[in-house]
């Protein structure tokens, strides 16, 4: 019999310990769920009174956390205590892209992961299960376990994999109801049991035979490798959409056309401005990073291209808007619908804007930037992060704007970036009224309805389709 888990600890307060430990607690009230983390400021925010004002903005998720949140859900900075007192550990705390020394720009940084790893083994007195949760590149898990199997202390460990798959904007229904749950562990019996014991907890909502089981490797491979397909079919509708623009097709067309075969499957095709997020290009640079290291120079210079088409699209849809002003935007007002990677999040990583803004600033351009819910200290510190130019300079020429009309105000052109649901309800007529002629959108999210905006006035130009003249 497996040994049924009471208590459960998750070292990482972000946006996969979270929001998957909000639901774990919400759907297991006898289990007792405590999120920790360095960060003071992200757990008193997790902590607020106020449940609207948790640190991540994911729809339904502060209802899941009002519903637990103090009943068997707490957030702490007390991490040794937690460790202490749980029979499973999960470990979701950042995996960066290294910025330094060997692998810089490629491999995953996992100090992190150690520091997790050798604070468990400092603090731990009883036998405990270790559940990677944060992506990392394979093998990690025998990095971990030798790092707690080597203390002398006589504690035990269970080290499992078990990648979480939700997509941010989504979590929460993702978490109710995944595709699947993937659990990896040791072929042992004490890791089989380990591994029903976590079994036993998902089981509680998501069907059994959503919940595959299978060794530590496989499993962390499988995670690489589910990122590294859906963001190739992001960056092949892309490479597609660029032959559109030239051709006369329109890249939506073809993807629903594609998108009817079973083989295919209709998800996941839309072309846009770029991917971004926290994975995708970390997980494929890892996984390139990976073949290399093996010697698979086409295994890594297959995957690689995802990454390069992807930048290839950032910088032409850039480059499009520069050209269709004539020239020049040295002085220009560009008004950025959205800054997010996606809509319905808050998380700006690798978002596409980043890098539009970084070579419209290149450019001379002021951009006027609006986004629901992404507050202006974020943008300039996204910007300040690529040290393209001073800080003094982003702000200079970078404007947030807490009211899109107000953004887009005396603007030349509006820009497209994340396809938050509200910019198709605004009052477009109010909108071009207020901006230089001719008024230029640049749709890079398929979002906005062109002919109705044609229709006003507007000169649209939407990806994939061949620019109006
Ligand atoms: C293909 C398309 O499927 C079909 O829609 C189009 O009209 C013509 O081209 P076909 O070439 O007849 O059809 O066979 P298909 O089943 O697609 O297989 C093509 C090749 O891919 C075969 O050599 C097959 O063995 C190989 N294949 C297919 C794999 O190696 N792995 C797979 O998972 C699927
Ligand atoms: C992704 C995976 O989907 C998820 O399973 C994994 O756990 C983490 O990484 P996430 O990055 O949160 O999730 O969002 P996702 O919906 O996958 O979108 C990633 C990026 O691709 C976004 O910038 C999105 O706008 C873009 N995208 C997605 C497209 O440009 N076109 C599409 O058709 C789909
Ligand atoms: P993800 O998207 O993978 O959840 P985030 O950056 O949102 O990544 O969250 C990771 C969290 O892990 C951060 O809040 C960070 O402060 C926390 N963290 C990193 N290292 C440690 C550590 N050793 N102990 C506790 N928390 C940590």
């Amino acid at each position: 019999m497996a040994k049924k888990i009471t208590k459960i600890c998750c070292i990482g307060a972000g946006y996969v310990g979270g929001p998957t430990m909000a639901v774990i607690a919400q759907k297991c009230p006898d289990i007792t769920v405590t999120v920790v983390d360095l960060n003071q400021a992200r757990i008193d925010a997790w902590n607020d009174p106020d449940v609207e004002n948790i640190p991540i903005y994911e729809p339904g998720l502060s209802d899941v956390v009002g519903e637990a949140r103090g009943r068997n859900l707490f957030f702490s900075t007390d991490v040794d205590k937690a460790i202490d007192e749980a029979e499973v550990i999960f470990i979701s705390v950042n995996t960066p892209t290294k910025t330094y020394g060997s692998g810089k720009g490629m491999a995953a940084d996992l100090k992190y992961i150690e520091l997790c790893a050798r604070q468990i083994a400092r603090v731990a007195k009883t036998d405990k299960i270790v559940v990677e949760k944060s992506t990392l590149p394979v093998r990690t898990a025998e990095a971990v376990k030798n790092i707690l199997q080597n203390t002398g202390n006589g504690v035990n460990y269970q080290i499992l994999s078990n990648p979480e798959f939700l997509a941010e904007g989504t979590a929460v229904e993702d978490l109710h109801a995944p595709d699947r749950v993937l659990i990896g562990g040791d072929t042992t019996p004490e890791g089989q049991e380990a591994l029903q014991s976590l079994v036993d907890v998902y089981a509680r909502w998501v069907p059994r035979e959503r919940i595959l089981t299978t060794n530590l490797w496989s499993s962390e491979l499988s995670k690489l490798t589910a990122n590294a397909f859906l963001a190739q079919r992001v960056s092949s509708i892309n490479a597609l959409s660029e032959l559109c623009e030239r051709t006369g097709a329109d890249v939506s067309e073809v993807a629903r056309s594609i998108g009817t075969d079973s083989r295919i499957g209709p998800k996941f095709l839309k072309s846009s401005v770029g991917f971004g997020g926290s994975c995708f290009q970390k997980d494929i640079l890892n996984l390139v990073y990976i073949a290399r290291s093996y010697g698979l120079k086409e295994v890594a210079d297959y995957w690689e291209q995802v990454i390069i088409m992807n930048d290839h699209q950032k910088r032409r849809f850039a480059n499009n808007i520069v050209k269709t002003l004539y020239n020049t935007v040295s002085g220009k007002k560009i008004a950025f619908l959205g800054w997010a990677f996606k809509k319905d999040t808050n998380d700006t990583r690798e978002s596409a804007a980043i890098y539009v803004a970084d070579d419209l600033l290149h450019e001379q351009a002021g951009i006027a930037v609006y986004d629901p819910k992404v507050p202006a200290e974020q943008v300039y510190s996204d910007l300040d992060y690529l040290e393209t130019r001073n800080s003094e300079k982003n702000k200079q020429y970078v404007t947030v704007f807490e009211d899109p009309y107000e953004a887009c105000k005396d603007a030349h052109a509006i820009a497209v970036l994340t396809e938050w649901d509200q910019f198709k309800d605004y009052d477009w007529k109010r909108i071009y009224d207020g901006m230089k002629k001719p008024a230029f959108i640049f749709d890079g999210r398929h979002l906005l309805n062109e002919a109705a905006l044609t229709e006003i006035g507007f000169k649209v130009y939407t990806i994939g389709k061949e620019a109006v003249k």
